[in-house]
């Protein structure tokens, strides 16, 4: 009763529930004189049956926090179960409840955004106030270029808070806002303008990157070239000329707009309430093959879940300073550095650096100490990257004790144990691995630690499954211990509803294989205590430093080179990154150039069709890659060779005595490769 009772409160307001948490933490709970009676995991277990048993009313108390312009008729409707349209009927303006709400309520100059960026050597902040003016704007001249609810809007900016105010405006008129991340390649934004087709596109005039300035409206001249061959394909590009950024000299008057003037001479636009289940942003991510999927993401599940998740998971309250280290062009910077922060009112840092270089190790402690982060969210690599320039963990040093820190949260690629165990000492606070993906656009497993849950996993698990995700594993046998990870349906909200223009693929690459489930493409296992161990991707998806890639984009790629026939890239571990993509490729037979050359030539051929975001540098030249009878490239068996691990002859191999010179080939690059044993792969 005691249970039920708590459990009624902490889905009543997500400050209550911090304050009735951390009250529980203290073995003192504030319904009754019991002490200890609520168990901090049994608070957790009690949340997470009550939303997978009786999820219309769980999501209905969620919803209930936001402001809607109309209510939902329904909480949920699954008559087609892999396309569940949560809150139906009802309107909101995910705008609105990001900023309008807390100004309304009185939180106009409570600080929205900090941004910091060693990288221009400044520190800005913006109110909740300041933010809605801005963004209110923006949503007046887009409106005033005739950009209208579900129009695109594309952004390929740098880490700057207009980049937000891009996303929030559009977001304000009920258009669909798509960005794309610096790194990329001319080739890939133009595949991204050509499939979203925006009206409207927004570009920053650079990024700074350590060492040199990315002229990002050289690469969006190049990319409009290419989807148009030099014809307009948009209707207008705003660029917003960074103070001392590259000039814009040679813009377009048909064509481009002055970001500055664009907003000083817009009127504010009202929110637009729209439907719930119409997008808010697709955000395109790496498949299995070429051509990138554009994840489409509902609007009011999206602003629902979100908001949920920032106490519920991070055990922030309002007010709160939120840190996540990521770029706007990732779901991370999408969910966690825009949306989840201001839905729930807290003060969001935007980071424009690296965790080492700008200029070095301590950048990570000195924001925290700065700005009194509560919590953040980083990815292993950079923790990976900092512990490997600073090896005494000497940087910290000048910033500690963090008293503001309560947790770090890692993802985005599995984290090694050490680095956990590293981080957790030089942190001070506990630092919890958890699981998600672009697709269901927040965290499916996690420690929640605004549910009470202070258990530390095991090493090497990324927690237990999140409110609203039902986590199985699916096994070929009971012998086998790790399974396909998959998600009952239906899903929660916030997760994609469908892929941009694409909806056959969304039903065949997530729903098809394992009927009644969202297959996550996904292995690992659980431990008797329900923790979740991700141990690899099952698809051609590649994960360097954190970043999503396709090893079938970067083959497209390599075959750019004219010299090759074939080739095959697969990932091979590395300390920093994670994993990096080898190549193994085939010249023709009459090709006469030196491997050397062979193998520069294709790296430059991937830098300039994926970005340097590939991190593509590492090849062999190879006569024959390993086939099977029907044909198919043997690539796990490349990838375990030059990991070194061992692996089985693949008893449909054409022929077994493709391995031996591929094996010298890798010695030569300094690698240890294994060889095949016999039996079935
Ligand atoms: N715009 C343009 N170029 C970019 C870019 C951007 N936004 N981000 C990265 N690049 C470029 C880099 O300049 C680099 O180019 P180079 O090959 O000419 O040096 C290349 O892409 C690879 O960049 P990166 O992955 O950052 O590797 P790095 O070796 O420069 O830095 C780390 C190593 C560990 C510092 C860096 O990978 C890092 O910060 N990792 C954390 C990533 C992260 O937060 N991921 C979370 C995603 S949710
Ligand atoms: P993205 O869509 O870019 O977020 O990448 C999602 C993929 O990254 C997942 O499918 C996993 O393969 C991997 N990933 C993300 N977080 C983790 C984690 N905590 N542990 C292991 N792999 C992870």
């Amino acid at each position: 009763q005691h249970l039920a009772m708590l459990s009624a409160v902490l889905t009543r307001g997500s400050s209550k529930l911090g304050r009735l948490i951390s009250s529980a933490n203290q073995s003192r709970c504030g319904l009754c004189t019991y002490e200890n009676v609520a168990s901090t995991a049994m608070v957790y277990e009690s949340v997470f049956r009550q939303s997978v048993h009786n999820p219309e009313e769980f999501w209905a108390e969620q919803a209930s926090k936001l402001s809607w312009k109309t209510k939902f008729n329904k909480v949920l409707d699954h008559r087609d179960p892999v396309r569940p349209r949560w809150f139906t009927g009802g309107e909101l303006n995910t705008a609105y409840n990001c900023l309008d709400r807390h100004v309304e309520d009185g939180f106009g100059d409570q600080v929205a955004v900090i941004h910091d960026s060693p990288v221009t050597k400044s520190v800005s902040r913006i109110t909740y106030a300041q933010l809605l003016d801005q963004v209110a704007r923006f949503a007046g001249y887009l409106a005033k270029e005739g950009v209208k609810r579900g129009d695109r809007v594309l952004i390929y900016m740098p880490m700057v808070p207009e980049t937000m105010v891009a996303m929030l405006g559009a977001a304000r008129l009920g258009a669909i806002h798509s960005l794309v991340f610096g790194g990329f390649a001319a080739k890939e934004l133009a595949t991204r303008i050509a499939h979203a087709k925006p009206n409207v596109i927004v570009c920053g005039s650079c990024g700074v990157e350590p060492g040199r300035t990315i002229d990002y409206r050289a690469i969006l001249r190049d990319a409009l070239s290419l989807v148009s061959g030099g014809q307009h394909c948009v209707d207008r590009v705003v660029l917003f000329q960074r103070p001392g950024g590259l000039p814009l000299s040679d813009s377009d008057p048909g064509l481009d707009a002055d970001w500055a003037e664009a907003l000083a001479s817009s009127r504010k636009h009202d929110a637009v309430p729209i439907e719930a289940n119409e997008p808010v942003y697709l955000l395109y991510t790496s498949g299995t093959t070429g051509s990138p999927k554009g994840v489409v993401r509902p609007s009011a599940g999206h602003a629902v879940a979100l908001n949920f998740s920032m106490n519920a998971l991070y055990g922030l309250d309002p007010g709160d300073v939120w840190w996540a280290a990521s770029d706007f062009g990732w779901v991370v910077g999408h969910s966690y550095i825009c949306y989840a922060p201001l839905l729930h009112r807290n003060t969001t840092i935007i980071y424009e650096g690296k965790p080492v270089g700008t200029p070095d190790a301590s950048q990570y402690f000195r924001v925290i100490k700065q700005h009194s982060v509560r919590a953040m969210f980083t990815a292993p690599t950079a923790l990976r990257a900092i512990h490997r320039a600073d090896s005494q963990d000497a940087s910290s040093a000048p910033y500690r004790p963090l008293d503001s820190l309560r947790h770090v949260f890692v993802a985005g690629e599995h984290c090694d144990v050490e680095t956990l165990a590293w981080a957790r000492r030089l942190f001070k606070v506990p630092v919890y691995d958890h699981w998600w993906q672009t697709e269901t656009g927040w965290p499916i497993t996690s420690v929640c630690v605004g549910l009470g849950d202070d258990t530390m996993p095991p090493a090497g698990s990324a927690g237990k499954p999140v409110p609203g995700f039902h986590v199985q594993i699916l096994r070929e046998s009971d012998e086998d211990e790790l399974g396909r990870i998959v998600i009952k349906l239906p899903l929660p909200p916030g997760t994609a509803s469908t892929l941009w223009e694409n909806d056959e693929r969304f039903v065949s690459t997530y729903y098809e294989k394992f009927p009644g489930y969202y297959d996550t493409a996904d292995a690992g296992y659980t431990d008797h205590h329900g923790h979740l161990f991700v141990v690899s991707r099952v698809d051609d998806v590649i994960n360097v430093s954190g970043h999503r890639l396709s090893t079938a984009a970067m083959e497209e790629a390599c075959l750019e080179n004219p010299d090759l026939a074939e080739c095959a890239v697969v990932p091979f571990p590395d300390k920093l990154k994670g994993h990096i993509p080898l190549g193994f490729l085939v010249p023709y037979d009459d090709v006469t150039k030196d491997k050397a050359t062979i193998v520069a030539d294709t790296v430059k051929q991937v830098r300039e069709h994926i970005g340097p975001v590939g991190a593509f540098r590492m090849a062999v030249v190879v006569h024959r890659l390993p086939k099977t009878r029907s044909g198919k490239v043997a690539r796990g068996t490349l990838a375990s060779m030059a990991a070194g691990l061992p692996f089985k002859m693949p008893v449909t191999i054409e022929d077994e005595t493709v391995y031996e010179p591929i094996k010298k080939e890798l010695i030569d690059l300094g690698l240890k490769p294994s060889d095949p044993t016999l039996g079935n792969s």
